[in-house]
C-alpha cells in the first residue's frame, strides 16, 4: 500500500466514514509557523491553518502533530466551505501568565462552524495560579472557558482531554446537534468553578462514555437546552449533574427532554439535581429522565432545590420555575447523608409529575429518609428511602 493510500484510509478511519473524499487536503499547523516546546505562542499559526482549511472547497484536515504547543486565546470561525477534521495529536497549553488569557472569556473558541470533527488532543489551561488568585480574593482577570462552541452545528468531539481549566472546561451555547464522546475532564475537587461542561440555548447535545473529575458541576444543563442525552458518564469528584440554575431572570427559556442513563457518581456533592433560583421567572424544566444510575458515597443523591438564592438577594420570593414530568428509575447506591432524597419545590409552583421507581439509596448503619415540599407525584416498585410522594 502506498503512503497516500495509507494516509487516506487513516483519514477515513479517524473521521469515522463521514468523509467521502480521499482528496482531503491536510493543513499541518507546523507548516503555518506553530512551534513545539510550549514556549512560543502558536495561536496565529493555528488560525492561519484554520483559515486555509476553512476556505478549502473539499473536505480538509487541520493537523496538530505530537508535541506541546502554547497558545493564547484562539478563534476558529466559520462558516467554512467543507467538512473539517481537526486532528490533535499533541497538547495545547495555556501561556504561563494567566493575564495573557485576555478578557474575552474564551481560550479555544469554535464559532459559526458546521460539519466539524475534533479528534483527540489534550488541552491544558494550567489553571492553578488563577484559582489561587481567586481564592486569595485578589484582583484577578475574569478567567476563560477552555473550549467553547458557539452558534455551531453538526459537530463531533471525540477523545478530547481537558485539564485544569480556569473556569468551565467545555461551554456550549446556541448550538445544534453536537456529539461528545470519550472525553476526559480533569481538575482537582477543590478548584473553584471548574464545571466540566455547560450547555445553554442548544438542541440535540449528546455526551457519551466520558469521565468528569472536577471542582464544580460535572455537567450543567442550563436555560434553553432541549433534547439533551447523557449516557455512560462517570462523574466525581464534583458537584454532580445539574439542570440549572434556572430562573435567574424573568423571561428565561426553559429546559426540556433531558435524559441521563447508565451513569455513575463517585464521592460527589450531588447526584442528579434540579436547581432554580427563588425568583419570579417564566422558565421551566420538563420531561427529564434519570435512569440506571449508581451512586457511590454521594452527599445528596437525588435533589430538587428551588430555594437557591446566594447572598440572600431574593427575600420572600418563590421560584417561578415549573418543574414537571421528572422520572427517576433504577437508582442504587450509597448516600453520605441520611436525607438521600430531597424535593424542595416552589411554594408558588409546586413540582408536578415526579415519578420514582426502583430506588435503593442506603447509608451505613442508618435509615435514609426523603423530604417532600410542594411536590406531586408517585412512586412504584421498591423505593428506599420510603417515598414521601
Ligand atoms: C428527546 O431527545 C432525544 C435525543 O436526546 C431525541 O432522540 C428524541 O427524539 C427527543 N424527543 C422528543 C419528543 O423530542
Amino acid at each position: 500500500m502506498d503512503l497516500l493510500k495509507a494516509a487516506c484510509i487513516c483519514f477515513i478511519y479517524f473521521s469515522f466514514f463521514q468523509y467521502s473524499s480521499c482528496n482531503a487536503a491536510s493543513y499541518n499547523v507546523v507548516s503555518f509557523g506553530a512551534r513545539r516546546g510550549g514556549r512560543t505562542d502558536s495561536s496565529q499559526a493555528f488560525e492561519r491553518a484554520w483559515r486555509a482549511a476553512c476556505a478549502s472547497s473539499s473536505s480538509s484536515m487541520v493537523y496538530i502533530p505530537r508535541g506541546v504547543f502554547m497558545t493564547k486565546p484562539v478563534v476558529f470561525s466559520g462558516p467554512c466551505r467543507s467538512r473539517i477534521l481537526f486532528q490533535i495529536d499533541g497538547t495545547l497549553v495555556a501561556p504561563p501568565n494567566y493575564y495573557d488569557m485576555g478578557k474575552s472569556g474564551f481560550w479555544i473558541l469554535f464559532t459559526k462552524v458546521s460539519r466539524l470533527t475534533v479528534h483527540g488532543g489534550t488541552i491544558d489551561a494550567k489553571g492553578s495560579k488563577f484559582w489561587a488568585c481567586r481564592r486569595s480574593g485578589g484582583n484577578c482577570p475574569p478567567g476563560v472557558r477552555s473550549i467553547s462552541f458557539l452558534w455551531s452545528s453538526n459537530v463531533i468531539v471525540r477523545g478530547l482531554k481537558s485539564l485544569y481549566s480556569e473556569l468551565i472546561h467545555i461551554a456550549i451555547s446556541k448550538c445544534n446537534n453536537i456529539l461528545f464522546e470519550h472525553l476526559s475532564i480533569i481538575a482537582p475537587s477543590r478548584s473553584p468553578n471548574t464545571d466540566g461542561m455547560i450547555i445553554q440555548s442548544s438542541t440535540g447535545i449528546t455526551v457519551k462514555n466520558s469521565l468528569f473529575r472536577t471542582g464544580d458541576d460535572c455537567i450543567a444543563v442550563g436555560p434553553g437546552s432541549k433534547n439533551i442525552w447523557m449516557e455512560k458518564i462517570a462523574c466525581g469528584p464534583g458537584h454532580g449533574i445539574s439542570i440549572g440554575s434556572l430562573g435567574n431572570s424573568l423571561n428565561e427559556e426553559g429546559v426540556q427532554n433531558v435524559t441521563l442513563t447508565n451513569s455513575i457518581f463517585t464521592k460527589t456533592q450531588n447526584g442528579v439535581r434540579i436547581k432554580s433560583w427563588a425568583r419570579d421567572s417564566k422558565s421551566y424544566a420538563t420531561n427529564v429522565e434519570f435512569r440506571n444510575i449508581v451512586m457511590k458515597s454521594v452527599d445528596n443523591p437525588i435533589i430538587i432545590d428551588q430555594t437557591y438564592c446566594p447572598g440572600d438577594r431574593c427575600p420572600r420570593e418563590t421560584s417561578g420555575v415549573e418543574v414537571s414530568n421528572v422520572r427517576y428509575s433504577n437508582i442504587k447506591g450509597t448516600s453520605t447523608t441520611v436525607e438521600a432524597v430531597k424535593f424542595e419545590c416552589s411554594l408558588s409552583n409546586p413540582c408536578r409529575g415526579i415519578q420514582m421507581r426502583n430506588i435503593r439509596l442506603l447509608t451505613p448503619n442508618r435509615v435514609t429518609t426523603s423530604t417532600c415540599e410542594n411536590v406531586h407525584g408517585w412512586a412504584s416498585g421498591q423505593v428506599v428511602p420510603r417515598s414521601c410522594l
